[in-house]
């Protein structure tokens, strides 16, 4: 791993160059240009006068860099804590708390910033939390290809090792690989994973599972629970995905097959809760019994943008995150190791599949809101911490500007469009979509104009002016382009926002943490395995020693490497590549890619 310089070491640079420049920063002081010639005599009176002047200035100097960076070692350290830097090791006590931004790029943080003034009317130089902690940047190809998946991006991150896409901390040989939660399970400390979208997707599924491919969900539910070689590593789960967990003779199943998950967690002694009413009886954490399972949506929790109207159905990021962090603080009260836990704004990157960015913002408020929570937590706890804070990889290629015309653009794009907004892209095509199959049948072209225009259109996104053309798009979608893409590219154009795929892009991604003192190993541009190998290293455990345990089973439980296991209706509604890699004809390419002669998009 390389080790890079922290920010705060010392530097040398302004007392020499106030020395070497003596005369230069004079002149710089005094307005008058620096006399160098033989020519020009000068007496004793005049140097003398110089001499004390530039000593002054030195020392001044001095003074200030000292103060500057006594204060700003004040402010950035915790004395309470085990000090390391390189050569040394973390020592006592200690958590580790990582957050994963999946599909959060560096514009997404330009958007969201300006959004965020905008709507709450403050001044241009006020920043977001993350950007006051950040530290670096992650490099995110994979072993297959330079744009990551999220499966490959959180390998990278559980086992400190580049896989293919799709890999769920597996590697390129098909094997297991140990990972940091398997790690720190074994060496006495808590774990814990919560996100927002479900609870079998990869990122979450990259710490407590192992499969060949993303696609087996059904696999990594059972791993979570504690169907592992290793036996239950998770102790605390949050989020959503409950139809893996469900027998497929239930209402509200996805699983391909009659096991319930439920009951067999509950035999593993999993408290399980699935409702917003039971969350609330956790007391944000203080009444909450690990292991807990709480599983609040059959798929994805809503997004932010529409769970703030039904916050009385879901919790939000935040407060799954500070009830998770309160629950396993007390459940290691009386232990000499902490805990582990992964949180993930698992959403940010869906807002970028579907290119919606008033979804998207909204996303990124309600992470940077759990990103402060966390820093409270650890002011708050007595037991030191660290947080790390990265992207598996930027989602949708957004860019903070769009040419919308042959004529050269103005130099603008328009947060006001997006502060309409009041619902996401998927909202409405779920709203849509009801009425077309329901009440909507039936009636005229006209008749559905209109109530688009003024439910969907008006009332969801805040936009007014929508040409018929428009609207009749969204009537007549085709399956490949279905209408919360359109929906999407509507308020995008208007707020002159620009995505370039509905997929992954392979931008560096940016690196955050409550302090450069312990992640200094991250501070800098590093390979997203760096970030994995950090974590490791911070919690003091062997990951390769579980990879052993775990490669001495033969490989028969990973899920076959090449997708024969698939269940093509249980495919991830953001990852269309899968239709196409895995189901062949499914993807029918009505456009052309504009790109030569040979179709270059497969
Ligand atoms: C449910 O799962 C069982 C196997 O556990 C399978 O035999 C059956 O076909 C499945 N039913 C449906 C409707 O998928
Ligand atoms: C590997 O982990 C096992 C199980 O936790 C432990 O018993 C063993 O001592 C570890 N081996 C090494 C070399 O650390
Ligand atoms: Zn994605």
């Amino acid at each position: 791993m390389p080790r890079e310089e922290p920010l705060l070491a010392p530097r040398q640079s302004s007392e020499h160059s106030s020395i070497r420049h003596e005369d230069e920063e004079d002149a710089l002081l005094t307005g008058e240009r620096v006399a160098r010639s033989d020519d020009q005599r000068r007496g004793w009176g005049f140097w003398r006068q110089i001499g004390l002047f530039t000593w002054a200035l030195v020392a001044t100097v001095a003074v200030i860099v000292l103060a500057v960076a006594y204060q700003h070692k004040r402010l950035t350290q915790h004395d309470s804590q085990p000090t390391w830097g390189p050569g040394g090791k973390p020592t006592g006590k200690r958590n580790v708390i990582f957050m994963v931004s999946d599909g959060m790029g560096p514009t997404s943080l330009s958007l969201t910033r300006s959004f965020r003034q905008l709507e709450l009317g403050l001044p241009p130089d006020d920043t977001l939390v993350l950007d006051q902690h950040h530290i670096g940047t992650s490099r995110t190809r994979s072993t297959s290809s330079l744009v990551t998946d999220s499966a490959a991006g959180a390998t990278a991150f559980s086992c400190g090792i580049k896989s293919y896409n799709g890999a769920i901390s597996v590697l390129s040989d098909h094997s297991p690989c140990g990972t940091v939660l398997e790690a720190a399970h074994q060496a006495g400390y808590k774990t814990g994973l919560v996100v927002t979208t479900r609870i079998t997707d990869a990122t979450p599924a990259c710490f407590a599972s192992h499969v060949n491919l993303r696609q087996y969900e059904d696999r990594i539910a059972e791993q979570e629970i504690g169907d592992h070689p290793l036996g239950r590593v998770v102790d605390l789960m949050l989020g959503g995905g409950r139809c893996h967990f469900l027998p497929n003779t239930t209402e509200g199943s996805c699983r391909g097959d009659d096991r319930d998950l439920i009951k067999e967690a509950e035999a593993n002694g999993f408290h399980y809760i699935h409702s917003r009413k039971q969350f609330d009886g956790l007391s944000m954490g203080k009444d909450a019994k690990l292991p807990l399972l709480g599983l609040f949506a059959e798929r994805d929790i809503p997004y932010e943008i529409d769970r703030r109207h039904v916050e009385d159905e879901y919790p939000s990021l935040e407060e799954m995150t500070r009830t998770a962090l309160t629950a396993l603080s007390k459940a290691t009260e009386h232990s000499d190791k902490g805990f582990f836990i992964m949180i993930e704004g698992s959403r940010i990157d869906h807002a970028g599949h579907g290119n919606d960015p008033a979804a998207q913002v909204h996303e990124v408020l309600a992470y940077d809101k759990a990103f402060a929570a966390v820093l409270k937590f650890l002011e708050e706890d007595s037991t030191p911490g660290v947080l790390v804070s990265t992207s598996d990889h930027e989602t949708g290629g957004l860019a903070a500007a769009r040419q919308l015309h042959k004529s050269y653009p103005d130099y603008k794009w328009l947060p006001e469009v997006l502060a309409k907004a009041s619902h996401s892209s998927e909202y409405l095509h779920a709203k849509l979509k009801e009425y077309l199959d329901g009440k909507g049948k039936k009636d005229d072209r006209a008749t559905q104009r209109a109530y688009i225009r003024k439910q969907l259109l008006e009332k969801g996104l805040g936009i007014d002016d929508a040409t018929d053309a428009e609207v009749d798009s969204l009537i007549e979608t085709d399956p490949v382009w279905p209408a919360n893409y359109i929906f999407a590219d509507i308020i995008s154009r208007r707020a002159q926002v620009g995505w370039t795929t509905h997929g992954h892009s392979a931008v560096d991604v940016n690196i955050y943490a409550s302090s450069t003192k312990d992640a200094w190993p991250l501070v800098g541009n590093h390979e997203n395995t760096d970030v994995g190998a950090f974590l490791a290293e911070y919690l003091d455990v062997d990951v390769r020693n579980v990879t052993k345990q775990l490669q001495q089973r033969s490989n028969d439980w990973l899920g076959d490497p090449l997708g024969a296991d698939v269940r093509v209706d249980q495919l991830d509604t953001y990852h269309g590549e899968f239709k196409r890699g895995l189901a062949g004809s499914y993807f029918i390419d009505s456009m052309s890619c504009g790109c030569g002669s040979t179709d270059h998009s497969h």
